[in-house]
């Protein structure tokens, strides 16, 4: 499939990541001339997506970032579905973005990819799991690949493409053609690698402030001040992980440790110290910082 012949993109999952790709893609795709269908097996996460998105569309339009046709252009471009089945024979590209987990989704590929055309591009949103443990179950895994977007996905510009040893390079271009057409700024990650290449290098910079700190080099303030003030970061690592939960560093480093062995991969132990302590950052109201007082407010 070249980017010419694209016309319907397929969104399954119409979760956090799911409706924003799915409406970024409407936004922007090819001056907005894209069909995006929006599906989730769910019939409340379909109702709850497409309130989201009507909300959305009035609010850019009451702040005068786009006008009222042009917003009912992109809702007239932007459908909702909870017949998965039926909006996958309709895709000329599938954006997987459903619960991250593996027997689930093996399921939904090998399901999908008997349904839709031969070569409609099917990519995976994982974070973790590479599209090579999707391969052998779908039809034609030579149009399979991971398309890995960033939260808020309306706003984050990065969108890695991972090639799996079974992704032929024409897939690859049209991904990367694709991602282009809707704004993005694409990059190609060469080899499957846990992580890929953005999370990884965040969780270097992670790892180096979480040994800084327990070496008592500097304090939690002073290593986020560094980072902000000198490196231009727009937010510490301790910040950001306060902002995501201090669980999921915890989570993600053990499931990596669990499947490398590698020393560099466990969590530190101050982040199993707050994790054992429930002191997960801002959902909880105290993490490297405290929170509390500016709940009170
Ligand atoms: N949240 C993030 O920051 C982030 C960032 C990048 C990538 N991702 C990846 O995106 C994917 C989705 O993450 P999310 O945070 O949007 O999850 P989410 O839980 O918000 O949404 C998942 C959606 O999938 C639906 N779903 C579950 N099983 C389904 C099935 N079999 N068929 C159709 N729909 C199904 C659920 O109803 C739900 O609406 C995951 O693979 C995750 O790794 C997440």
């Amino acid at each position: 499939m070249n980017i010419e012949q694209v016309k319907t993109i397929v969104v399954i999952g119409a979760g956090a990541m799911g409706q924003q790709i799915a409406m970024n893609t409407a936004l922007n795709g090819r001056a907005s001339s894209y069909r995006v269908i929006l599906c989730d097996s769910f019939p409340s996460a379909v109702e709850k997506a497409q309130k989201w998105a009507a909300d959305y569309l009035a609010g850019r339009v009451a702040k005068g970032r786009i006008t009222q046709p042009e917003a009912d252009r992109i809702s007239a471009s932007l459908s909702f579905s909870q017949d998965v089945d039926g909006a996958a024979v309709q895709a000329d590209i599938v954006i997987e973005a459903i619960i991250e987990n593996l027997e689930i989704k093996r399921e939904l590929f090998g399901r999908i990819s008997k349904l839709c055309k031969p070569d409609t591009i099917l990519g995976s949103n994982s974070s973790n799991l590479v599209s090579s443990k999707l391969a052998d179950v779908t039809v034609n895994p030579q149009r399979l690949l991971n398309i890995h977007y960033f939260n808020p996905a309306l706003v984050m510009q990065l969108v890695e493409l991972v090639r799996g040893p079974h992704t032929a390079p024409e897939t690859i271009e049209t991904a990367r053609a694709f991602a282009l057409s809707t704004g993005k700024a694409p990059i190609v990650i060469n080899k499957e690698i846990a992580g890929f290449v953005a999370n990884r290098i965040n969780a270097a910079v992670t790892h180096e402030a979480c040994s800084l700190l327990e070496k008592g080099v500097a304090s939690v303030e002073d290593i986020d001040t560094a980072c902000e003030k000198g490196l231009g970061y727009p937010m510490g690592p301790f910040r950001l992980m306060d902002l995501t939960g201090i669980d999921v560093n915890y989570y993600v480093r053990r499931d990596r440790y669990a499947e490398s062995g590698d020393e560099y991969d466990k969590p530190s132990p101050l982040v199993i110290e707050k994790f054992q302590k429930g002191e997960l950052g801002r959902k909880t109201g105290k993490g490297w910082y405290d929170y509390s007082a500016a709940d009170k407010k």
